[in-house]
């Protein structure tokens, strides 16, 4: 094709419920990203978007579906590579695509591009959500040159959008200190969001992040994008704008030493980039994000979960058989599901006695625990709870007996000295050998204990000096092969072990992102577990994760009473890490009348939809409550997190999501044992009421904490 020849072009929508992304070819057969935003009402109208914009200029193509590198645009690609001549040039033409219906809600279109001078070849992925309007796309690389081509750069994809400015919300932190936000308006050049760390990536900053379009959307108006990578290793987010003031949003693997040879016929399939589209502000988008990984990507996402309590705080490493019999008969006291046991149970030539000795080697210390795992189990069962235990499976203590069987597992530098993080390093998970290993830790301890309930999965180093044995001279594979080794290993423990619980871990926040969710039930935010840190951070995890995955435990951290501390745990999975026998009557009292709410109302905080009603960075109270589907049951919690003189709710605060012809009693529950409410006794509103005028939960330093509960009265 001749270029500027009037060929017909192709426009293929891309349509959801509310939204509707639109690609179209030019005249060169370059497929564009022309649009992306509310659908339209007339289907046909799509194919007019691309000639209302008259933003040509000699910078190249701006508006690539996928932008490579070398040939005709200069903007930042999305794949960059290697031919095995060693040109650089790549130019991607649309050759066909395909819409594959797999069921009344998920359709996957597939658009083949190909370049016309090499047999190089990229088909990208939309899968699309029709109902929760959310999109995955991925691509899928692949060539038939004579010999290995390398990705230099290979990112799953990259969007292009249109607005009157745009604002990015962004996370940073680090440990105790998830989920920092930051919100700015975006300038010309590139703005990036990216790890390097290897493992636990999220570490000081994840991959989710925001763009609102015209002007920063708030909680219930505006156009806003909510994106993340569905990978648990180095990622990679550039937001490009561009000279002709779009915004081009690249995301993917990072590829920071970490380019990949791909050798003829040889198929690398990118990690999918999840995004959602609202012009109803942030709070819609989250909803959307949060129904869709319930119904689709988390394990069990529309199932139970189980309470427990874990003995992390209370022992630390210092524990034995009848200390943990004793805990045992705790849980069960307390009221809970499962006893966890955390770290410190395994290694004998090297006892896990504290941080840095015994990770890798994952039999029962024998002084600890004389009678093994198997006992433990039996005890649970015959105290009524069930049991589960925590891992680290990728990590190795170099005191330890398989680091010295196997130092060529280990990920480290052969001629440098070993730097250390948490006195632990990292094993090689490109290595297929490592992944049995990784794999047998689980199996065995599901074999031997068929009863086990549950997994905490921990993972609390970063990678330093990536190297690895295995790969030999792919070294720059290894940041990508050790995910990919990962995913495969957690393949086989989900195919084997389809619904067991397990929990991704890291210490603190370092470690979630729907790639590893796909395995997982849950997810530990922080191991900042202080309930006024919690509000902040477990309100900022939500606009991306449902509450269902966010493991709260009640600990002794800071200084809030029980009801403060449990109500926040509330806002999720429930768990606690305390010493029970150190409750005094009234706090289990009151933590036994807790549980029983939450047993009634888990529906709507697991299940339901969310909604942020106040926030807590610019308001005296924070107040959140989760609906549940028929809207006849409904919870409102709200946190006192300023302690200045006079703080407290002193207007109503506007409910959302309820139904408003219907009635609701209103009723404070978690209540402490001896005081009273300061809300009027059988309260009955309508949701019209609660919605347009809204209920004040008179939270004051006096009630720090307030629970109510909406129940549709008839
Ligand atoms: C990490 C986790 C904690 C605990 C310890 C055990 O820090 O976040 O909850 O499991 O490891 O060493």
């Amino acid at each position: 094709m001749a270029m500027g020849s009037h060929a017909q072009t192709v426009t293929i929508p891309v349509e959801t419920q509310n939204n509707a992304l639109v690609l179209q070819t030019d005249g060169d057969k370059t497929l564009k990203m022309v649009y992306f935003g509310s659908k339209l009402g007339n289907a046909k109208e799509y194919e007019q978007i691309g000639k209302m914009y008259r933003q040509a200029d000699d910078s190249g193509v701006l508006t690539e579906a996928y932008m490579a590198s070398g040939s005709q645009s200069l903007a930042e690609p999305a794949i960059t590579v290697t031919h095995t001549d060693g040109n650089k040039s790549l130019n991607l033409i649309y050759v066909s695509h395909t819409v594959t219906k797999v069921d009344e809600d998920v359709s996957l279109l597939a658009v083949n591009l190909k370049d016309p001078v090499y047999p190089f070849e990229v088909t990208l992925y939309y899968k699309t959500y029709f109902k929760e309007d959310v999109t995955e796309q991925w691509s899928v690389i692949k060539h038939n040159e004579k010999g290995e081509v390398t990705l230099n750069k290979y990112a799953s994809a990259n969007l292009n959008l249109k607005g009157n400015g745009f604002w990015l919300k962004q996370y940073h932190g680090n440990w105790a200190l998830e989920m920092q936000p930051e919100e700015a308006k975006l300038t010309h050049g590139i703005k990036t969001i990216d790890s390097k760390l290897g493992t636990r990536a999220n570490l000081y900053e994840p991959s989710m992040f925001m763009v609102s379009m015209d002007k920063p959307a708030t909680e219930d108006e505006g156009k806003v994008v909510l994106g993340a990578l569905e990978w648990s290793g180095n990622f990679k987010i550039d937001l490009e704008l561009d000279v002709s003031n779009n915004l081009r949003v690249i995301a993917g693997i990072n590829n920071a030493a970490a380019e990949y040879h791909l050798k003829p016929a040889q198929e690398f399939t990118t990690p999918a980039f999840v995004y959602t589209y609202s012009d109803h502000g942030k709070g819609d988008a989250s909803r959307k994000l949060q129904r869709w990984a319930r119904k689709y990507k988390i394990v069990d996402g529309q199932g139970d979960r189980l309470t427990l309590l874990n003995n992390w705080e209370s022992t630390y490493f210092d524990f034995n058989e009848s200390k943990l019999f004793g805990l045992l008969k705790d849980t069960k006291k307390l009221g809970v599901d499962l006893f966890l046991l955390d770290d410190g149970w395994f290694g004998n030539k090297f006892p896990r006695n504290g941080d840095h000795a015994g990770l890798g080697d994952w039999q029962e210390n024998k002084l600890k625990l004389p009678n093994g795992i198997g006992s433990l189990v039996k005890e649970a069962t015959a105290d009524g709870v069930k049991f589960g235990i925590w891992i680290e499976p990728e990590m190795v203590n170099p005191k330890s007996e398989l680091y010295s069987k196997h130092p060529d597992w280990v990920i480290k530098q052969p001629n440098r000295p070993e730097k250390y993080f948490r006195n632990q390093l990292v094993l090689d998970l490109a290595n297929p050998k490592v992944q049995d290993f990784v794999f047998g830790i689980v199996d065995d301890l599901f074999t031997k204990n068929p009863t086990l309930a549950y997994i905490k999965w921990d993972c609390n180093a970063v990678i330093y000096n990536a190297y690895s044995a295995y790969l030999k001279k792919d070294q720059s594979h290894l940041y990508t092969d050790y995910v990919f080794g990962l995913y495969k290993v957690l393949e086989r423990v989900r195919a084997k072990y389809p619904k067991v619980p397990l929990m991704l871990c890291s210490g603190g926040g370092g470690r979630v992102d729907y790639g590893a969710l796909k395995y997982f039930t849950e997810f530990w935010p922080s191991d900042n577990t202080e309930p006024l840190e919690r509000v902040f951070i477990q309100w900022e995890y939500s606009y991306f994760y449902p509450a269902m995955t966010s493991s709260n435990h009640v600990t002794d951290w800071g200084k809030q009473p029980i009801k403060f501390r449990t109500d926040v745990a509330m806002m999720g999975k429930l768990g606690f890490d305390i010493v029970v026998s150190k409750l005094s009557e009234q706090d289990l009292d009151y933590v036994h009348d807790a549980l029983k709410n939450y047993e009634y109302l888990k529906d709507a905080i697991w299940h339901g939809d969310q909604y942020r009603l106040q926030s807590p960075w610019d308001n005296d109270a924070a107040s959140i409550m989760y609906v549940n589907d028929s809207k006849s049951k409904a919870v409102v919690f709200n946190y006192l997190v300023n302690n200045r003189y006079g703080a407290g709710t002193k207007v109503p605060i506007r409910l959302k999501g309820l139904d408003p012809q219907k009635k609701y009693l209103v009723k404070e529950i978690n209540l402490y044992p001896g005081s009273n409410s300061s809300i009027e006794n059988n309260l009955v509103l309508t949701g019209d009421f609660l919605m347009t005028v809204g209920i004040n939960p008179d939270v004051n330093s006096g009630r720090t904490s307030v629970v109510l509960q909406l129940e549709e009265s008839r």
